[in-house]
Formats: C-alpha cells, structure tokens, sequence
C-alpha cells in the first residue's frame, strides 16, 4: 500500500553559517561588518540603503539581516515594517544597528517587527553572538513549522482514514443488516410452510375444540328457551344462562383466532409476551390431538408470568413442533404409558421450557436433530427441530435435546426474559 503523507522532513541542513543581508549607510561600518562576518563564514550580501536591501531580500530572502535605523531616505523602521508586510520576508529575523541608546528607539524598533539591537561601535564578539543566537532561532522556527505542517498532514490523511473506515463500516452494516432481514424473511417463510404442513392436525383440533363450547351453547339455549317459557320467566337465571353462552362463545372465537394466525402467513412481530400464556395456548392448540393419540399432556407452568420479547405464532411454533415430536416418540407406547410433562419456568435468570416425553429417546446422534431435513420418521419432513431452533436462536436464546437417566427424551429452550418497555402516555394511540 503507498502511504499518502509524504515522510517526516526537515529543512536541507544548513551550515551554522548564515546568509546575511547587512544594511548600513556608512561605508566604512558597511566594510567592517562585512568583513567580519564573511572571515566567521557567513555569506554576506552588503546594501548601502534601504531601496537595494528591499530589492536583494525580495530577489532571494535572506536568513538574517542587520539593518542600521539612520539612514538617508528610507530608514531602518520603514525598511522593516516594508519587510513585515511580504508574506515571504515576514519571518525573517531583522537586528537593528544603532548608535543610538536611547530606550525610545529601541521600543520603536522592536514596534515595528525587529528582534534584537547591535549597538556602535561593534564589540565583534557580541555581533557574532548574536547572529548565530538569531540564526538558529529561525532555524528551529522553521524546523517546528516543517513539523506542523508534517503533523498536519499526518492527522489529515488518519482523518480521511477514518472516514474510509466508517464509510465502509457503514457499508457492511448495511449489508448485514439486509441479510439479516432476508433470513427472517426465510424463516417466516419456512416456519409457514412447516405450519401448512401441521394444519390437518390444527383442523382437527379444531373441529375437536369448537364441539365443546358449540355443544355448551346450545344446550344453554335449551335451557333459557324452558326459563322463559315458565309462568313467571326465571329472568336471573336466564341473565345467567346467557353470560355463560357469552363465555363459550369467546372461546370458540379465541380459538378460531389463534387457529387463524398459525396458519396466516406473517412477518414476524416481536412483542411483549408471556410465555407461560404461549405454552398454554400450545397445548390447548393440540388437546384434542392428544386425545385422539391417548396422550397425556400435564402442564407445570411457574409463577403468575413469565415475560419475554418475541414473536407469538412463531414461540407457538416451536411448542407445536416439540410436542408433536414427544406425542410422535411414544406412539408405540401402550395407552397408559403415554405422558408428556410440559414444563415453564425461570431458570438461570431467563425464560426455560422444557417438554419431556417417556418414549425411546433419542436414538441418532443428538448434533444432528437440529439440521434440516434430519428425520428418523418414515413419513417425517425433518424439519420441526431445525425450525424450532431457528426460531429459538433468532430471539437471542438456546435451545437443546438430551435423553433423561430415566428413560425419554427431553428438549428445551431458553428465552432472555425481557418485557418490552411499555407504551408511554405520551406515545400516539
Ligand atoms: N421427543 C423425541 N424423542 C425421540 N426422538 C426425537 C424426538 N424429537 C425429535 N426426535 C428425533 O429428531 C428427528 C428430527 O425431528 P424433527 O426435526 O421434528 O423432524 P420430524 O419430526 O419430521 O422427523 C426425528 O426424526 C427424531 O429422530
Ligand atoms: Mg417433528
């Protein structure tokens, strides 16, 4: 991969010699300074005034540069405040030389941008102290703004990085977030298909279930028809007579309704549920089934409620399946010996069913029940387990098959217990 930020760099290296402009009017101090500084090494570009320093700086800025204030024409302070107004020249570190002592023009000095004074006459000691102090001043100033623009450029390359970064992040959320939806998608399609499949035992139950409150009605219609007609109508218990009517009637529409919704095809709908209530309905669901099989089914739900978050039809599903499959196992059973125990409970904090028969067991190996299309039953589909427990799975929850020591199979699930928050006042109706 190429790296997009150009290595760290400094300045090419100088030697501790500058390249300095030197500006003074006198001829004589012009020489001698000159002079001076190019036996230390320096390169020295003399001016004699103010306009050809400008025009030297502006050709090639220079390093440094001694400017005298008195001048003839332009002086020190104009020189240097034309200096500070070119983005090119205005880093360049300006000394003054000056004759003068006096505090005033020094302040005016250090006013208009200069760095230092050199007093006359020269101490040639201290003009070359100086001058290396204030070259390598700039010299660092200009290293450290390398730097910063470095660094700059660093944290301006990692920025966009990142933003590659998220912006692909982003991507493959999207991505995962449309695969999520098409395999719910599947396994709604599935799980009806697996319900289609089960809907002659659901019509039968059905059939079986409705005989009951239907029969209740009408023969407390009988009954209220013989009230009335008395000499003096026994209207109280006729009052009676019809909220017990009201009562079957709910019931047999209670039925319908759930009967309706297993086969109805649906997205999932996750909402706050009770899973001892799904259990219940389940079994109610197959009652009849069990009837005709001579199954025993018995219930051991725990406590008032046992919340969860998910999906109705589909948590129905999966107790349909799993009993089916028990009722299935003990077929062989003699009539007597046939028992499904159903059982619902908190366990390990979170919501455990377990549905365990007292058939053979599991006789294959138990990693391969949940696959698709695993089936040991000549007329089986293969399908009951592996859609409970992607079903099971995709609530966020585990679900396992084992054989009891005392004979049986045994297989259970567990949901996170959850309730969905409730619907605040202030949400729309
Ligand atoms: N309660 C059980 N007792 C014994 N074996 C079982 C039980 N439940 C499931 N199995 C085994 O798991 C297999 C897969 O079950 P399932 O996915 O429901 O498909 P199917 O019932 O159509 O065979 C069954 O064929 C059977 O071998
Ligand atoms: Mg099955």
């Amino acid at each position: 991969m190429t790296n997009p930020v150009t290595p760290a760099y400094a300045p090419p290296e100088r030697p501790a010699q500058g390249d300095i402009l030197v500006v003074e009017d006198t001829p004589a101090s012009l020489q001698l300074l000159t002079g001076l500084l190019s036996e230390a090494g320096h390169r020295v570009r003399p001016a004699p005034d103010g306009e050809l320093a400008l025009w030297s700086a502006r050709g090639q800025p220079p390093e440094l540069i001694l400017l005298d204030i008195r001048m003839p024409g332009m002086d020190g302070y104009e020189v240097c405040r034309q200096l500070k107004d070119d983005a090119r020249l205005r880093e360049v570190p300006v000394i003054f030389l000056s004759a003068c002592t006096d505090t005033d023009d020094k302040l005016r000095g250090f006013a208009v941008g200069g760095v230092d004074f050199i007093s006359k006459p020269y101490q040639f000691e201290e003009v070359q102290a100086r001058v290396l102090a204030h070259l390598e001043l700039a010299r660092l100033r200009q290293r450290l703004a390398y730097q910063n623009a470095h660094l700059e450029q660093l944290v301006e390359a990692k920025a966009e990085e990142l933003a590659q970064a998220r912006l692909s992040l982003l991507g493959e959320r999207q991505l995962r977030d449309l695969a999520e939806r098409e395999s719910r998608l599947r396994l709604s399609e599935i799980a009806h298909m697996n319900r289609n499949a089960s809907a002659t035992v659901y019509c039968a139950a059905l059939v079986h279930e409705l005989n009951q409150p239907l029969a209740a009605i009408m023969s407390n219609a009988e009954a209220a028809e013989l009230f009335l007609n008395m000499e003096r109508p026994a209207l109280a218990e006729v009052a009676e007579i019809l909220a017990d009517i009201r009562r079957d009637d709910l019931r047999a529409s209670e039925l319908i309704q759930s009967m309706r919704d297993l086969l109805k095809k649906s997205e999932a709908v996750t909402a706050s549920l009770d899973l001892n209530e799904v259990v219940r309905v389940a079994a109610m669901l197959l009652a009849s089934e069990a009837r005709v099989r001579q199954c025993a089914l018995t219930l051991a739900l725990d406590g008032p409620a046992l919340p969860v978050a998910a999906d109705r039809i589909q948590l129905q599903q999966v107790m349909i399946n799993l009993i089916l499959n028990g009722m299935d196992a003990m077929a062989d059973l003699p009539p007597g010996a046939r028992r499904l125990e159903i059982s619902a409970a908190l366990a390990g904090g979170q919501a455990q069913v377990l549905v365990r028969d007292h058939g053979a067991g599991f006789t294959c190996d138990l990693e391969r029940v949940f696959e698709s299309f695993f089936t040991t039953k000549p007329g089986g589909m293969g399908l009951g387990l592996s859609i409970a427990a992607a079903i099971v799975r995709e609530h966020g929850g585990q679900i396992w098959a084992g054989n009891c020591p005392d004979g049986g199979a045994v297989v259970g699930f567990r949901l996170p217990r959850e309730a969905l928050p409730e619907q605040g006042a202030g949400d729309a109706p």
